[in-house]
């Protein structure tokens, strides 16, 4: 209970916001060429104010996102804001529910750069369109939230692995990283967070509030595999509570009749979506942050240091470590569900 308040009010300030994140053209790290960002979801909610702040300081950011209509207008609505910048925005087409879009992506972004600083995994869905009570599935048979929330980021990442490897070798230490969107509604998973079978596969409802609530700790546990993966690469891996926040991840939730009642509401009991941004700049950005320390490690609002559920916590530990091996079995999971779309 405590854990929770502490997430969700009562929440020291963040440490880096729009007023003091610093340039992000590769001059204040002394680089040749500037830092490059790619932000899932960049074009609403949390993913968007990121992407603002981001261009604010002079950064060159992908918006990775499935509609070309929103996230054009999400690139001239940050120009609009921010016309001195000397930032880039671009579209990257990526639909996370659909894995053959994910090598698409992946394969543009390589053309064009030749370097990844940090990966923000932020985009997300919580309850697509439909019945609560049904569960959806994506092209090739996933439960929409496990494909949209895991699967889709787990092989972006892995398909991006190389270029984050190859860019941690010549930038500072610590920078270079990738960023996995958990929730404080991780706390209602079931036990270890994730439910799995005999065979290492995922157990999942026929709700899609239970889904999406697996979905989430199942950030936190691929994070933290990542992490062990890929820390002799110097690239830090970290997962994030951004917070409880007034975006449209409920849109599919709403009574059409009632619909400006409940964002009135909602505005009153949720934070506006910046202070996400803030929680997500730390994890991305924060000179606090260590390969060493803080590999796997569980960002609070608005930036600092969480942690898990004890039998979440579990989960990342071996067998021989007395743990429940969770984390390594989801991780073979992802890879045997996305072998075909490498
Ligand atoms: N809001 C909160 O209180 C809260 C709390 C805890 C965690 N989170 C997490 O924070 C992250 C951002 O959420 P938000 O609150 O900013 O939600 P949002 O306003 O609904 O934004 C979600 C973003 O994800 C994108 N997205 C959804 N499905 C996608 C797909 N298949 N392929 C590519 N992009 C897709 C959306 O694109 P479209 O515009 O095309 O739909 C949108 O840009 C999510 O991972 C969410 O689970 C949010």
């Amino acid at each position: 209970m405590g854990k929770s308040w502490s997430q969700s009010a009562w929440i020291p300030n963040p440490p880096i916001t729009e007023k003091n994140i610093v340039d992000q053209s590769g001059k204040y790290r002394e680089l040749t060429m500037g830092q490059v960002f790619i932000v899932t979801g960049g074009n609403a909610g949390v993913g968007l104010q990121l992407a603002k702040i981001l261009y604010s300081a002079n950064a060159r950011i992908y918006l990775a996102g499935r509609s070309e209509r929103r996230v054009t207008e999400a690139i001239e609505h940050i120009c609009c804001a921010f016309p001195d910048s000397k930032g880039n925005l671009s579209w990257l087409p990526l639909d996370l529910a659909d894995l053959r879009s994910i090598k698409r992506a992946a394969e543009q972004f390589l053309n064009q750069e030749k370097r990844l600083d940090v990966l923000w995994n932020n985009a997300g869905v919580m309850f697509p369109s439909g019945a609560i009570k049904s569960q959806q599935v994506s092209p090739f048979g996933h439960d929409i939230q496990m494909s949209t929330n895991v699967l889709g980021p787990y092989l972006l990442t892995s398909l991006l692995y190389q270029i984050l490897k190859q860019t941690a070798e010549t930038a500072p230490l610590n920078s270079v990283r990738v960023c996995w969107a958990s929730s404080l509604l991780s706390e209602l998973s079931p036990q270890g967070g994730v439910d799995m079978d005999d065979s290492g596969s995922p157990i999942l409802s026929n709700t899609r509030y239970t889904n999406y609530f697996v979905s989430k700790a199942a950030n936190n546990l691929i994070a933290f595999e990542f992490g062990k993966r890929c820390k002799s690469a110097n690239v830090l891996s970290v997962a994030f509570n951004p917070g409880n926040l007034n975006t449209e991840l409920t849109r599919h939730l709403m009574v059409p009749y009632l619909e400006s009642v409940e964002r009135l509401l909602q505005g009153l009991v949720l934070w506006p979506p910046r202070y996400g941004a803030y929680t997500e700049l730390y994890a991305g950005l924060s000179p606090d942050l260590t390969i060493e320390q803080h590999s796997g490690a569980y960002i609070w609002p608005w930036g600092r240091i969480g942690h898990l559920r004890p039998d979440i916590e579990d989960s990342l530990r071996s067998k021989i470590q007395g743990g429940s091996e969770k984390a390594a079995k989801l991780w073979a999971w992802c890879d045997q569900e996305t072998v075909n779309f490498t």
